[in-house]
């Protein structure tokens, strides 16, 4: 058997008596596109923050590649080529569109503190790489046209489609999103849509979302994970996590029929 691109192994988060993440296992393979979907509350965010090493879990272990990343710093994690971007958008408002991307390209350049400051010729190379580098992951994401306005100005959908620029300019080898389709219209979501099937294709890495629109989450999972109450409550493919009834339920509340209820109404009933 190939060894999974991310591997989570009984992962489990407390907060004073709260039980975020409780014994949670999950699995990613290369070039995969998987969901974690669930009620507000549900522990998906914490999930990704014990992924991503900005919370430490009180067990479990997560494995990149097969090599473990538990309880190393966000910044170590990154390195081995772990993104994200955050349900609260995190961007320099102040700064260009640009300018955000190669920042956070920055963190892969050789030249460092006394490079730029002395200008040295590595520094002038790296900065032309990393701009040529930027323009390109904007035209990726739609965004060229506005390299130079400040990205504090961009609509709210492209400044969810600018944070992936900037997470791809890591260079990761897994990318986690934490509702990227929030906020957005429907035209904005079916953009949206076909730029993480693209990450895919002309990546070829692997994306793990949390998402609340379930035509999204349907149409390009390759595998939906469900938490509720920070437990794993079922996991597999589209048309299964559908069908589930503890789904229906814990989405919509028991008594509804199952049948019906996933597939007319899951996009507004999660919010
Ligand atoms: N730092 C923290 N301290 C205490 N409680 C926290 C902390 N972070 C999250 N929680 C709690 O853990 C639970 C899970 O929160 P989390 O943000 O992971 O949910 P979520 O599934 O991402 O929800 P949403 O869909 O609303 O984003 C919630 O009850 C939340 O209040
Ligand atoms: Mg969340």
């Amino acid at each position: 058997m190939t060894t999974p691109l991310l591997k989570v192994t009984g992962l489990r988060k407390r907060f004073g008596g709260l039980v975020a993440v409780d014994n949670v296992s999950f699995s990613v393979g290369e070039r995969a596109i998987v969901s974690v979907i669930g009620p507000n509350g549900a522990g998906k965010t914490t999930f990704f923050n014990l992924i991503t090493g900005i919370y430490e879990p009180d067990e479990g272990e997560v494995l990149l590649s097969g090599r473990s990343i538990t309880g190393l710093r966000p910044d170590q994690i990154a390195g081995r080529g772990l993104a994200r971007t955050f349900q609260n958008i995190r961007l320099f408002a102040g700064m260009t569109v640009l300018e955000n991307v190669v920042v956070a390209r920055h963190a892969r350049l050789k030249s460092g503190y006394w490079g730029a400051l002395l200008q040295t010729a590595r520094y002038h190379d790296e900065m032309r790489q990393s701009i040529a580098r930027g323009m390109e992951l904007l035209r990726f994401v739609g965004l060229s046209a506005k390299a130079n306005e400040l990205a504090g100005n961009l609509p709210y959908g492209e400044q969810r489609r600018l944070e992936i620029a900037r997470a791809l300019a890591t260079e990761p080898v897994l990318l986690l999103l934490d509702e990227p389709s929030a906020g957005m219209n429907p035209q904005e979501t079916e953009v949206a849509k076909r730029l993480i099937q693209s990450i895919r294709q002309d990546f070829g890495i692997s994306v793990v979302l949390i998402e609340h629109d379930m035509r999204l989450v349907m149409s390009v999972s390759d595998s939906i994970t469900v938490l509720d109450y920070g437990r794993k409550l079922t996991e597999g493919s589209p048309q299964h996590v559908r069908q589930h009834p503890d789904v229906v339920a814990a989405y919509l509340g028991k008594g509804v029929a199952a049948g019906t209820a996933a597939t007319t109404t899951a996009g507004s009933a999660l919010r």
